[in-house]
């Protein structure tokens, strides 16, 4: 779980997991899939990059276990269409993801 503060001693303003993923497998036993979860800012310090930071440094932490791939799951209705979630799905495209 890695934490953001803006400054040292300050409360967290942001906070993302990350591990390898002991399910998803991939063809290659040589290669390790990542899994990012549970991304969130504090919502009066959103817009900032801090949730572009976290994931970058998640990715990074996933490099050094050996991971060649990141993973995430993104919730979606299946019957209407969640502006919000939309959104997220754009913004997780523009940072590499499909
Ligand atoms: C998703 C989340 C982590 C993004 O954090 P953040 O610190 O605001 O992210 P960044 O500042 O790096 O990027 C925000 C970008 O999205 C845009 N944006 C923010 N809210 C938006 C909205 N509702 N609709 C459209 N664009 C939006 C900003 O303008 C900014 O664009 P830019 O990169 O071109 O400047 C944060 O909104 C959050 O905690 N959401 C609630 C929890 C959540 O949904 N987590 C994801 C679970 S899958």
């Amino acid at each position: 779980m890695l934490l953001l503060h803006e400054s040292l001693g300050s409360p967290i303003v942001g906070v993302v997991c990350c591990k390898v993923d002991p399910f998803r497998e991939s063809s290659d036993e040589e290669i390790k899939i990542g899994q990012i979860s549970m991304l969130a800012v504090r919502s009066d310090r959103t817009n900032k990059g801090y949730g572009t930071q976290l994931m970058e440094e998640a990715e990074h932490r996933l490099l050094e276990l050996g991971c060649k791939y990141a993973s995430l799951d993104l919730l979606q209705p299946a019957e209407w269409q969640h502006d919000v979630k939309t959104w997220l799905a754009q913004w997780y495209e523009r940072l590499g993801y499909k």
